[in-house]
C-alpha cells in the first residue's frame, strides 16, 4: 500500500491507526444498533388496517440508555485521544536527532543537525531538498517552518500532520520502524503547485546511515566548490535551469533530461559518446545540429565561449 495512514510503519502512525480503528468499530456498532432499532420500530409499530400506530412517549429506561451510553463513549474517546496526543506531542522525549524542514512554494528543504557527520568543508552543515534521510528505528524530531505561506507536513505511514507556519516554529516527530521509502504530501493548500509539493522520507539501516551522510556531504560540497562556481551560476541563473534538474540545486525543471549525474552517463542524448569536454561543448553550442528537431536550442552566440566552457566544466563534475 502507498501513502496511507492505516498502514502504519512507525509508532506515531500506529497510535493514530489504533484510535481510528476503535472509533471506527464503535461507529459501526452504533450505526447497526440505531438503524436496526429504526427499522424494527418502523415495522413493528406501524399503522396498518385494523391496527393504529402505537403512540408512546417518555420511556425512561430508553431515554436513560441513549443518553448515558453515548456520553460514556464520548468521554472514553476524549480520554483515549488525550492519552495518545500526549505521546504524539512529546517531540523532545528521547528524540535521537532533530532535523529542520523548511517549506517554500513548492518544495521542502531539510537542514540536518549541526554535528560533524553533516559538516561541509566550508564549515556549513548539510541542507538538502527532495528527500529527508533518517536512520530507521530512531525517533526524529522535525522542526517545521515556512518561508512564504502555510504548508503542512504529512507522511501518513510514519506520523500525524502538522502545519508549517511562516515566522513560527512547530514540531512533530516521526520514526520509521524499518528501512524504506515513505511518501508524503503537503497538506495545506499553498498555491498552484500544492499537489506537487511532495515529501519523500528515506529511512536507512542505522549502520548505513553514516555512509549515506558521507555521500550527501560530498555531493553538497561538490555543488559549492569555488572552482566551478562560474559555470554553476551561469547554469542556475540562465536558460539551462529553465529545463533541467540537478538535484541539490535550485534547478528543478522537468522539460529536459535530469543532469544530476550527467558526467557518469554513457552518452549525451543517445547521440554523442563519451560524455567529455569536447562532446559536451559541441552539444551546448549547437544541439539541434547534432539531433535535429530537439527542443534544446542552440546556445552558440547566445552565451559567450567563456560561459559555455564554464558550464561544461561544471557539468563534468556531476558524476
Ligand atoms: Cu505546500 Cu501545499
Amino acid at each position: 500500500m502507498g501513502a496511507w495512514p492505516l498502514d502504519p510503519r512507525g509508532p506515531v502512525a500506529a497510535q493514530i491507526a489504533f484510535v481510528y480503528w476503535i472509533l471506527f468499530a464503535c461507529a459501526v456498532v452504533v450505526l447497526a444498533i440505531v438503524t436496526g432499532a429504526l427499522v424494527y420500530s418502523g415495522v413493528k409499530f406501524r399503522e396498518r388496517p385494523g391496527h393504529v400506530a402505537k403512540q408512546f412517549h417518555g420511556h425512561n429506561m430508553l431515554e436513560f440508555t441513549w443518553t448515558i451510553v453515548p456520553t460514556l463513549m464520548v468521554i472514553s474517546f476524549t480520554v483515549l485521544s488525550w492519552q495518545k496526543l500526549d505521546y504524539i506531542n512529546a517531540v523532545d522525549r528521547d528524540a535521537g536527532m532533530t532535523v529542520k524542514a523548511i517549506g517554500q512554494q513548492w518544495s521542502w528543504t531539510f537542514a540536518y543537525p549541526q554535528q560533524d557527520t553533516f559538516r561541509l568543508p566550508d564549515g556549513s552543515y548539510l541542507m538538502a531538498g527532495e528527500e529527508l534521510n533518517i536512520p530507521a528505528g530512531m525517533k526524529v524530531k522535525v522542526e517545521l517552518s515556512a518561508k512564504d505561506v502555510i504548508h503542512s507536513f504529512w507522511v501518513p505511514n510514519l506520523g500525524g500532520k502538522k502545519d508549517a507556519v511562516p515566522g513560527h516554529t512547530t514540531a512533530l516527530w516521526i520514526q520509521a520502524d524499518r528501512p524504506g521509502t515513505y511518501r508524503g504530501q503537503c497538506f495545506e493548500f499553498c498555491g498552484d503547485g500544492h499537489a506537487d509539493m511532495l515529501i519523500t522520507v528515506v529511512a536507512h539501516d542505522q549502520n548505513e546511515y553514516a555512509k549515506w551522510a558521507k555521500t550527501a556531504v560530498d555531493d553538497a560540497a561538490r555543488l559549492r566548490d569555488p572552482k566551478t562556481q562560474a559555470g554553476r551560476e551561469a547554469f542556475l541563473t540562465g536558460a539551462c535551469a529553465g529545463c533541467h534538474t540537478v538535484k541539490g540545486t535550485t534547478a528543478a525543471a522537468k522539460v529536459g533530461p535530469e543532469l544530476t549525474h550527467v558526467a557518469s552517463k554513457k552518452d549525451i542524448a543517445g547521440v554523442l559518446s563519451p560524455v567529455n569536454q569536447e562532446n559536451l561543448t559541441k552539444w551546448v553550442r549547437n544541439a539541434p545540429s547534432i539531433k535535429p528537431g530537439i527542443v534544446m536550442p542552440k546556445f552558440e552566440g547566445v552565451l559567450t565561449d567563456q560561459q559555455i566552457n564554464d558550464i561544461v566544466q561544471w557539468l563534468l563534475t556531476l558524476k
